[in-house]
């Protein structure tokens, strides 16, 4: 079976605080006055995480997490663990976002350990991969995010539903997106590589695009084969700009 609703996440990465959740009430008008048929999730900071899930009580938007730490408790100063992140109420974490493989040293087996702490939880993990600008201008893209899969996505996760995120370095935040072509061309190479993996559990993983995605180019992104939705980062944090992205959906 293959996946025909899309899904649109928006990452607030380090913006918002309580005074933003206007946002989050805006897009809730937005949603209940035009219905969509897509899945919508918004991952705001950790301190939002249970106030928007109060604004999005009994609607069809979740909330989920930016990060979540491997380990179920103990002496990890600032970190959160699962567990806490889904008493908040989320109910999906992004994990091996590039922002925090490249500011934090994040490796695939990291990656892969938050990714299993994830499913353990009942957090639906979102598992991000993608070349630098350098990876991709030495033709090397394809190879560094098949071996991103390879490492990031833990065998354990076999029979269970998680998201990949597609994200090319330097499209995250840049106004720059790769061709539709060349966006076809590595996520037909995710779905081989799950494929192999995980067998017809592979053709079901939703692969969502995310590099500057904007109203103006989701039509075109979305419409990519095996695009199966979005990861919004600048544009989610308006709620009309975010609305527009799900109505392209
Ligand atoms: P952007 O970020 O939409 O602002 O480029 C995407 C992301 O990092 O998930």
């Amino acid at each position: 079976m293959k996946q025909s609703v899309k899904i649109i996440v928006g990452n607030w990465k380090m913006n918002g605080t309580t005074a933003d959740l206007g946002e989050a009430r805006v897009l809730l008008e937005g949603l209940a006055d035009q219905p969509v048929d897509c899945i919508v999730g918004l991952c705001p900071p950790a301190t939002l995480i249970s106030a928007m899930a109060d604004v999005f009580n009994d609607s069809p938007v979740r909330v989920g997490a930016q990060d979540c730490h491997a380990k179920p408790g103990g002496a990890h100063t600032g970190s959160l663990s699962v567990a806490m992140l889904a008493d908040a109420g989320a109910e999906m974490v992004i994990v091996g976002h590039s922002e925090r493989r490249a500011a934090f040293g994040e490796t695939d087996a990291d990656v892969a350990a938050k990714a299993c702490a994830a499913v353990a939880g009942g957090l639906m993990p979102i598992i991000c991969v993608g070349e630098t600008l350098e990876q991709r201008e030495a033709g090397r893209a394809l190879d560094v995010v098949a071996a991103q899969i390879d490492g990031s996505v833990p065998n354990a996760i076999r029979g269970v539903s998680f998201m990949v995120a597609y994200e090319p370095v330097w499209a995250i935040g840049t106004g720059h997106t790769p061709t539709l072509d060349q966006i076809a061309e590595v996520h037909v190479c995710i779905r081989q590589r799950l494929t192999a993996l995980y067998g017809p559990q592979g053709q079901d993983v939703a692969i969502l695009y995310g590099g500057s995605v904007n109203p103006g180019n989701a039509v075109d992104i979305l419409a990519v084969d095996q695009v199966g939705g979005a990861l919004v980062g600048g544009a989610s944090l308006k709620a009309a700009d975010f609305l527009a992205i799900i109505r392209a959906a």
